[in-house]
């Protein structure tokens, strides 16, 4: 147990060695952590558990807390954070607790378990003596359950997955830590698990700053705790949901003999002969994640693929798929490929993203088998034109 606040500790888990999250879906390299949190005044309060194969390591930590405690608050249930919950109410049975209606149906739903469910609203308090708990619902931020609590008294927002990273700190505070990596984690966790939620999120951001709570720590349930840098991560996030882009095009090409590479590189020289800033992946080799969080920072997308049986191939078709659920705002698009007889990938590509609202430029642009130094030469004119537009 490590303390962050007079009386107030945290209790969590570091997981080192994880390199995917959300079964496969999510990359990882960072790490994790899993933080949960012990309020010890009048009242005994533990906030959220960690991942429920930690949960004996959990249960071990606390193993002088539990007969003391007073109630649980369950702030969010994806098994990360409600995972080991039941390995304490099994000692424990007669413990309150306190979550959002959502949260009680959530938790029935995980343990089938008849427990004491307080149900709290927007506005509730738990006074644990020095200390007041807030309740602030954030219902699908990002599960129906969401909420956040805050403690009066201590200026500590316990956030949830809210300003979250999966990041194993070195140590538990973001001033300790490289900040520049936590941002670079910060980033990935909004856009892959919250950009579709934009929306929900800047009214839920408006609320909580009218709120005018006073906050000199914001303790979130995975990563870093920010309290040096509270200010600098609730602009960050008053700025990603408006998902505006940074100016930059991200050229992305899979290949089967290298004709859409070459399509791709000389787009590319067109976009860097007028100076836009550009970067260039292919799907088939680049970590999703860290790809969809180079998509989401960049103004422009322009994408291409050769034909394979009169589609793109996979790993395109499923960054498209990605993109259109995850709901990015409108971006200059553009489309390409090589084919040798059917052709259809670049048209595919190009109505995918009109599909998803994306402001696609020019018509799909094709070679048959390998370019020529002409398709070369327009290739080159696409980009100067694509970042023309984009200007
Ligand atoms: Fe980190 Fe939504 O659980």
């Amino acid at each position: 147990m490590i303390e962050i606040k007079p009386q107030i500790f945290w209790t969590g888990k570091i997981d080192w060695d994880i390199k995917f999250f959300h079964g496969h879906e999510f990359s990882t390299q960072e790490g994790t952590s899993y933080n949960s949190y012990l309020i010890k005044d009048e009242l005994n309060v533990l906030v959220d558990t960690v991942w429920y194969p930690y949960k004996e390591e959990f249960k071990k930590n606390l193993e002088n807390e539990i007969a003391g405690l007073d109630a649980i608050i369950v702030n969010h249930m994806e098994p990360d954070h409600g995972g080991s919950l039941e390995i304490i109410m099994d000692v424990r049975p007669d413990l309150p607790i306190y979550c959002t209606k959502n949260g009680a149906d959530i938790i029935k739903a995980h343990f089938h378990k008849d427990w004491d469910f307080r149900i709290v609203k927007t506005g509730d308090e738990l006074k644990t003596g020095k200390y007041t708990l807030k309740f602030v619902e954030m219902q699908m931020i990002h599960w129906p359950d969401s909420m956040m609590t805050y403690v009066d008294g201590a200026k500590l927002l316990l956030s949830n997955d809210a300003f979250g990273q999966h990041f194993a700190p070195g140590g538990l505070f973001d001033d300790v830590n490289d900040i520049d990596v936590v941002m670079r984690e910060a980033i990935k966790y909004y856009v892959n698990i919250l950009t579709p939620l934009s929306g929900i999120i800047k009214k839920k951001l408006e609320q909580v700053l009218a709120l005018s709570l006073d906050i000199d720590m914001i303790a979130p349930s995975h990563g870093v705790l920010w309290r040096s840098n509270v200010g600098a991560i609730i602009e960050k996030y008053q700025q990603w949901v408006e998902g505006v882009g940074d100016g930059s095009v991200c050229v992305i090409f899979e290949t089967m003999y290298d004709s859409t590479r070459q399509m791709a590189e000389a787009i590319a020289s067109g976009l860097q002969e007028e100076g836009v800033k550009y970067k260039m992946f292919n799907v088939a080799t680049t970590d999703r994640s860290d790809l969809l969080t180079e998509i989401f920072k960049s103004s422009g997308v322009i994408i291409g693929s050769c034909t394979v049986l009169n589609a793109a191939l996979r790993e395109t078709t499923s960054l498209l798929d990605d993109m259109k659920m995850l709901k990015f705002k409108p971006k200059f698009a553009g489309a390409f490929g090589s084919y040798g007889w059917s052709g259809e990938s670049a048209k595919l590509i190009f109505e995918k993203l009109q599909g998803m609202g994306m402001n696609v430029v020019g018509e799909p642009y094709r070679v048959k088998f390998r370019p020529d130094e002409t398709a070369i030469a327009e290739l080159v004119e696409y980009g100067i034109g694509f970042a023309k537009g984009l200007k």
